[in-house]
């Protein structure tokens, strides 16, 4: 029992049992794999998130998305009312989070390349797309740029994943993707 002093002051020279030592080996071997992974995961992995990040004021930000979704809006969504964005392919997407809510709703094509930016007018949120598990933070303050080709039609949605107040739990989001 630990409760008690090793009967050896110099307890770490004592030889090692036979599994302790399997164990380490194993643990050391995985430690190894695991690291290998990461590394060949970004070669493979397709999900490398983009490394571009801007200082951008939350003001900016709220008006680029608002200049977006003056243009580009083509219907609301039916049941929260949000405005549905279809952005030409090829352009830069704004989507801004703020308690609590991801706005504006995309409609974003298959096969086809955005530029899309996210940032904060508030708080820290996260970015997490459903059900694909991508996941990025967003600050306010800056700006995350991430050029995208959805290979996947559907509909997507957009959850935080970071805790932000009381109305954390209802800040969803939209992607559609369509053919
Ligand atoms: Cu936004 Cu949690």
């Amino acid at each position: 029992m630990a409760i008690f002093p090793p009967e050896q002051r110099i307890w770490w020279k004592q030889p090692l049992h036979g599994a302790e030592i399997l164990w380490i080996g194993i643990c050391l071997i995985w430690a190894v794999v695991m690291f290998g992974t990461m590394i060949v995961w970004h070669a493979i992995g397709e999900q490398n998130l983009s490394n571009e990040a801007y200082r951008i004021s939350p003001d900016d930000f709220f008006e680029r998305t608002e200049a977006m979704v003056e243009e580009f809006t083509v219907r609301e969504e039916g049941d929260t009312g949000i405005p549905v964005v279809r952005p030409p392919p090829g352009s830069d997407v704004y989507l801004l989070a703020r308690l609590w809510e991801w706005y504006p709703v995309l409609e974003l094509q298959k096969d086809q390349e955005y530029r899309l930016h996210l940032s904060s007018l508030d708080w820290q949120h996260g970015f997490s797309l459903q059900p694909t598990n991508i996941n990025i933070q967003v600050h306010p303050g800056y700006e995350m740029v991430i050029t995208l080709r959805p290979n996947q039609a559907g509909e997507f949605g957009v959850v935080c994943n970071e805790f932000c107040g009381i109305g954390h739990h209802t800040m969803v989001g939209r992607i559609h993707v369509v053919e």
